[in-house]
């Protein structure tokens, strides 16, 4: 799949996932093996003016690459201006946020509100689209009716404008994560629209990956929640679309992946304060093996790399001794 003049390894991208998706958690994502990664989102204003948290936002690795980075506002001059920061910082991809529901976003006519501001919505993008070369994006919901319509509206208005591909995660913006993502939605826009669709939305399983793709036609799959605690859905999901049995992650994949986060969150954030976000995303990596209740309560006491990675190895090593059998069926 191609998006603009860049083209992608293979139709996996992981979501952006404000949290989540900081430079550490997206080079697991991309040792996984999805093709592409995308940034939390960032407030376009908050770019333009400036400050340590920006330089944070735009920080890359090589090997991570390519990188879309996410923005959002409802200002045409300011987006246009942060979009140029994007560029210029080096990333390969600016991607606008048309999806977030959240109050305080939406209260600023950004996100989803620009989904029912179509006249607004074709000034930013027609305004990004003119300051920049790079490959340019767009992340959409099912907009406030669930006729999807909105969404119909969106993907034409950035097609016209310009727009190199176009992500949606079919739900109103009232939904939230309720109910189901429509994948019907993803299938009308395939059909409606020239630039690549890419499909998101309860994407759970490497299965739910093929199938997405088979039911809706979509160019690429975007994986959100299920990669978190689980970047290796996307080493799985490849095995699938290369009709291989998906294998995995034996313990040693899993604690070499875990272990390689801690550095890389050290390396990005400095040791305390990696140390304390560690702990979340640890408790997720060991979701559902077996102690995992005893492991969560011993990481959240600690204050170092060193004895974060200690206790992280003494559990992996327990793991191995006492259940590779329950492992094995997970
Ligand atoms: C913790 C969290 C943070 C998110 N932050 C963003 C964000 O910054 N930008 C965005 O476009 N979507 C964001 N999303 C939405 C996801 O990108 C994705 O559209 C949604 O989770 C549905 O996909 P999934 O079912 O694969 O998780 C976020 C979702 C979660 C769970």
């Amino acid at each position: 799949m191609n998006i603009g003049a860049l083209v992608l390894d293979n139709p996996l991208i992981l979501a952006p996932m404000a949290g989540i998706t900081q430079l550490p958690f997206r080079r697991l994502a991309k040792e996984a093996g999805c093709a592409l990664v995308v940034t939390e989102m960032v407030s376009s204003k908050g770019l333009v003016q400036g400050g340590k948290k920006t330089a944070e936002f735009l920080k890359s690795h090589p090997a991570e690459r390519p990188l879309s980075a996410q923005i959002f506002g409802a200002d045409p001059e300011v987006m246009k201006e942060a979009a140029q920061i994007v560029q210029a910082q080096g990333a390969d991809i600016v991607d606008i946020n048309l999806g977030c529901s959240v109050r305080k976003v939406v209260k600023q006519g950004a996100g989803v509100a620009l989904m029912r501001e179509p006249k607004r919505l074709e000034t930013i993008l027609k305004a990004v689209r003119k300051a920049v070369s790079l490959p340019f994006t767009v992340k959409i919901r099912s907009g406030w009716q669930p006729s999807g319509d909105e969404a119909i509206t969106a993907g034409r208005i950035a097609e016209n404008a310009g727009v190199d591909a176009l992500a949606i995660h079919p739900r109103t913006a009232l939904q939230g994560f309720g109910g189901r993502a429509d994948w019907s939605l993803i299938a009308r826009l395939k059909d409606r629209l020239s630039i690549p669709v890419i499909g998101n939305g309860d994407v759970c399983t490497p299965d739910d990956v093929v199938k997405m793709q088979r039911e809706t036609g979509c160019d690429a799959v975007m994986i959100g929640r299920a990669s978190i605690g689980n970047p290796w859905i996307f080493a799985q999901s490849l095995d699938l679309l290369h009709a291989r049995k998906p294998r995995p992650p034996d313990l040693s994949t899993r604690l070499q992946g875990i272990l390689r986060h801690i550095d890389y969150a050290v390396d990005h954030f400095g040791e305390t304060r990696a140390v304390r976000m560690m702990r979340s995303h640890l408790g997720w990596f060991v979701k559902g093996l077996p102690g995992c209740s005893s492991f969560r309560r011993e990481i959240v006491r600690l204050e170092s790399r060193h004895d974060m990675r200690d206790a992280v190895q003494t559990y992996f090593r327990e793991l191995e001794t006492s259940a590779i059998e329950t492992l094995a069926q997970i």
